[in-house]
């Protein structure tokens, strides 16, 4: 065994591994000046003559009305926003809501990067599926359908919005700038479907609505998933961009779209080599800044990234850098979580099992035990940076002695170490006001549900 071996498989971490897990490391110091910059990215985006060139746009959603329960009726509801989207027939009842039936389909990537017509055909076409399988006979009425569409979009109505620019690395060319319901509706109609989108909305608003089902405290919408993002209820006399009128109730559903944040440079400060050599790469560049340091889209593309390195420098994988880690995006926060969540004791076996596939013929177990270091690493970095969001977000929305926050998103409900990181530095870093989660299942979709359900009244019995 090698001096260098030796000292890898004592306490010491090599010096290149160090200084790589130095840079993640996000101190006390950083983590408040996060909440700082996260507050000062609020008012930019809210105030009217900053928010043109605000990084985080503080979108207005049209969503106003809370639902209190007496919603009835049935709804479709369509959650489109990453490689897969999802159908849902909904019932609303005085026994609550019921997913009576909910599809998964994939979405292509020549789709999520194609044009607008394949793009809108593609998803009439799986409606089209959806409504021959379970729908018994196919109704003579024109079916609500709640739309949960997760991009940014200025929106004007609550059914008419525009896409504002495509992020998570979709690239449908013919869409920015266009009303996405249109074209939903355009592609609907040439499929002779009997649908009818009353509502489109972000999944953050979404599920937002589904928690706000549940419980009157929530106040905030939180997705950790493929993108990261929140939304929350603010006071209409605080969103000085509203134009439309001031009856009750004096609120307004704001797409925060914090996803964005750093993208005036704001996050440089903390920012890693690899987060800015990842951006490089993306569709989107110098887009999404800080959704792109953590979330399910790119936490695994940062390891990739970090693992190329240590493998150039010598200290991974006997200095190879094997063919499939090459590519990009073949690195998953699947794996990450994996790695986190498997290999926590003497054993690594997931590290093993996920390097081998990734072309590492033999991965040692200091291999192993460096690439776990890492992984963890990248976990906390993300938890802590949702975590200083929300606190910047429980401040604005100053609700005592609990806000609620609805909360879906896989890193949320498949990765416990990063769910648990996230809780507990919440509660460190917002001391004074206190947060509760509340998981709905299919929470973006079902508020879309939500959202048509209380908008269209007790009409659609
Ligand atoms: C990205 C999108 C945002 C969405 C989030 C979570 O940040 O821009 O609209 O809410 O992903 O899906």
């Amino acid at each position: 065994m090698s001096g260098s071996q030796m000292k890898q498989n004592g306490e010491h971490v090599p010096k290149e591994v160090s200084a790589i897990l130095d840079a993640l490391h996000l101190t006390d110091e950083v983590q408040h000046e996060l909440i700082a910059v996260c507050q000062r990215s609020f008012d930019l985006g809210l105030q009217p003559e900053t928010h043109e060139d605000a990084a985080v746009k503080m979108l207005i959603s049209h969503v106003r009305l809370m639902p209190n329960g007496t919603e009835r009726g049935n709804y479709l509801a369509l959650d489109m926003g990453g490689t897969n989207f999802r159908v849902l027939l909904t019932k609303f009842t005085s026994e609550g809501i019921e997913v009576a039936a909910v599809e998964k389909y994939h979405l292509p990537h020549d789709v999520r990067t194609g044009t607008s017509d394949q793009f809108f055909d593609y998803i009439a076409d799986k409606l089209d599926l959806f409504i021959k399988t379970h729908f018994a006979k196919c109704d003579s009425v024109t079916f609500p359908l709640g739309f949960t569409f997760s991009f940014p979009m200025e929106q004007r109505r609550l059914d008419s919005a525009d896409l504002l620019i495509w992020t998570k690395d979709f690239a449908v060319d013919g869409v920015v700038g266009k009303d996405v319901v249109a074209l939903l509706q355009k592609a609907i109609v040439k499929k002779r479907l009997k649908l009818r989108t009353v509502a489109l909305l972000n999944d953050t608003v979404g599920v937002l609505m589904a928690g706000a089902y549940y419980d009157n405290d929530c106040k905030i919408g939180l997705i950790v998933g493929t993108g990261c993002n929140a939304a929350y209820v603010a006071p209409l006399s605080e969103v000085t961009r509203w134009t439309g009128d001031n009856d009750e109730p004096q609120q307004v559903v704001i797409d925060t779209e914090c996803g964005a944040f750093g993208d005036d440079g704001s996050l440089d400060f903390m920012r890693a080599e690899f987060d800015f050599d990842l951006d490089s790469r993306t569709l989107n560049k110098r887009n999404q800044i800080y959704e792109k340091m953590f979330s399910g889209k790119y936490m695994g593309e940062v390891a990739r990234l970090i693992l190329i390195k240590l493998a150039q420098q010598g200290v991974l994988f006997e200095g190879e850098v094997p063919d499939t880690l090459q590519q990009q995006w073949v690195f998953t926060t699947l794996f990450v979580s994996e790695i986190v969540e498997g290999d926590s004791g003497v054993q690594h076996s997931q590290s093993q099992r996920i390097l081998k596939s990734m072309g590492v013929d033999n991965p040692s177990t200091v291999d192993c035990k460096l690439v776990y270091k890492i992984c963890c690493k990248l976990t906390e970095r993300g938890a802590i940076l949702v975590a200083a969001a929300i606190a910047a977000l429980l401040i604005r929305v100053k609700k005592s002695p609990v806000c609620g926050i609805g909360v879906d998103g896989s890193l949320y409900n498949e990765f416990p170490t990063f769910r648990n990181t996230m809780v507990k530095k919440l509660e460190e870093l917002s001391p004074e006001y206190k947060a509760r989660f509340l998981a709905v299942d299919d929470g973006s979709g079902i508020g879309a549900a939500v959202v048509a359900a209380t908008v269209s009244g007790q009409s659609n019995k």
